[in-house]
């Protein structure tokens, strides 16, 4: 296939660099041309999002974009003439179901001649994923990456009005921008970026790679978009970044992640929540400011990923697991209400069957609420990929069942403290398998499926007396 000059390949390799200096942040960079105001009318866009809630928020802001170039939205993905998948890479299965949805895809060319297909996220900063999808994926006309989202006009012009494909994937990050439009999909909880990018290079993981070098944005800008949110009636909002707790050290900020969560507490919306936070850098002042402030949530998600130092130590995690049990300690013994989360990841290269039975020992400690749990997947590029495993593939599928089954025990022991308890739920509406029941959350991050009085509606944040505890919800009914 002949290569076109235009193309903008990514590397790896760059990606991996760090340079000192800061990342400029822009509030008057996003513009668009009046021919590209225009572009949309009469068209539709899909966006479908893969991954984390970096990537929700990121599929708003192209949600954003295109409605400012006047598309306007399609549910259905195979009625859409704009569809953008939004990619992760973290597992290899999450790149199978892409690639599965791009094969779903590949004839939808033929019915809809506007019919254009974009593939951006995490996937798209991996030069082999671009080289498959070029050689074996002609129906992808536009492959762009996380740094360039802001670019997404330019690119869309150039393939509706020269018919080519496009692939513009930057390697390094490139300044903050502020200035970009939103379109969010929830009407009473909002994703707020605190910052961008990870640092910490853990050893299995690609995130460092695809999404670039920590940049925090700065507080005065966090601060205006949650009292925006707030006026506007925002219930709740999640300050979002890959590790929160390194907030404003690249602004040389005192205080840190602490110092904006305090500021944050203090606008008065009536429910925050962060995510994700490393265990590396959690500080005393954050649990302070958490058990200070009651609108700052007590559920704090803290990924331990094993359970053994040594493995810890070539996961390149930076704590030791007493280290890890002093701060849960420390966290419960602050805020005891407060629920914890965690991820692990079982059958990491040459993992024991000792050094597993310490991650059990671990899910036993800390008795988590729930837990993301996932094989080890190698992903390309990373220093674990280059480690030899000896661990067989059916090993390592029995950790994970062995563990979850220690995770459920708990999450069941966990909620059946909230037999008969009150507890106060945002209400997100009627719940997906019964529209008479409604759902919403606890301030424990707990999913409640509710009968509710006849005025509730989506958004309000309701007193519900808990009559049914099950592993993974709680049953109640609302009281006044
Ligand atoms: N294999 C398996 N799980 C991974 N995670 C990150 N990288 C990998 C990988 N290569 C998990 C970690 C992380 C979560 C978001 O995904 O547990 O906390
Ligand atoms: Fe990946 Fe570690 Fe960064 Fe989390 S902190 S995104 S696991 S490198």
């Amino acid at each position: 296939m002949k290569k076109d000059q235009s193309w903008v390949l990514p590397s790896l390799k760059d990606a991996q660099k760090r340079t000192k200096n800061t990342s400029e942040i822009k509030h008057n960079e996003f513009t668009l041309t009046e021919e590209e105001k225009t572009l949309g009318n009469g068209y539709t866009y899909h966006v479908r999002t893969y991954g984390c809630q970096a990537n929700e928020r990121d599929s708003e802001t192209m949600a954003g974009i295109l409605e400012a170039m006047g598309f306007t939205a399609q549910e259905d993905i195979l009625k859409a003439d704009v569809v953008i998948l939004n990619t992760c890479a973290i597992r290899q299965n999450a790149e199978d179901r892409v690639i599965g949805e791009i094969g779903n895809l590949k004839h939808q060319k033929k019915k809809n001649p506007n019919f254009i297909l974009a593939v951006c996220g995490c996937m798209a900063q991996e030069e082999e994923v671009v080289d498959e999808i070029l050689q074996k994926h002609r129906q992808v006309d536009i492959i762009f990456g996380t740094h360039n989202i802001h670019h997404l006009p330019v690119l869309l012009h150039q393939c509706m009005q020269q018919n080519k494909r496009i692939v513009e994937v930057l390697s390094k990050e490139g300044e903050v921008i502020e200035n970009l439009p939103v379109s969010r999909f929830g009407a009473h909880k909002a994703w707020v970026n605190i910052m961008y990018g990870c640092d910490k290079f853990c050893t299995y993981c690609i995130v460092p790679y695809t999404r670039g070098k920590e940049r925090s944005r700065t507080m005065e800008d966090v601060l205006k978009e949650v009292q925006i949110l707030k006026e506007q009636g925002y219930k709740e909002v999640t300050l979002l970044g890959q590790n929160v707790n390194a907030y404003g050290k690249d602004l040389g900020l005192e205080g840190g992640f602490a110092t904006l969560l305090k500021a944050v507490a203090q606008i008065g919306i009536p429910r925050i929540r962060f995510s994700t936070s490393h265990p590396w850098d959690f500080s005393d002042a954050m649990i302070e400011t958490i058990a200070e402030y009651p609108n700052i949530m007590p559920a704090i998600h803290l990924p331990v990923q094993s359970g053994n130092s040594e493995i810890l130590k070539l996961m390149g995690r930076r704590y030791t697991i007493e280290e890890y049990k002093t701060l849960y300690d420390k966290i419960k013994k602050a805020i005891p209400e407060c629920t914890v989360t965690t991820d692990i990841i079982v059958g990491f290269p040459n993992e024991t069957e000792e050094q597993f039975l310490q991650t059990l020992e671990i899910a036993e400690y800390c008795k988590y609420d729930n837990a993301f749990t996932f094989v080890y997947s190698p992903r390309k590029g990373t220093p674990a990929a280059r480690m030899v495993d000896n661990v067989p593939a059916e090993e390592k599928d029995q950790r994970l069942a062995r563990l979850n089954e220690v995770i459920h025990k708990y999450a069941r022991i966990n909620n059946e403290k909230f037999e008969n308890a009150i507890l106060e739920v945002l209400c997100d509406g009627p719940s997906k398998r019964n529209s008479e029941i409604m759902s919403g959350y606890s301030k424990e991050n707990k999913l409640v499926n509710f009968k509710a009085l006849p005025n509730t509606k989506e958004g309000d944040i309701v007193k519900v007396k808990i009559t049914c505890v099950k592993s993974f919800s709680l049953d109640g009914e609302e009281i006044a």
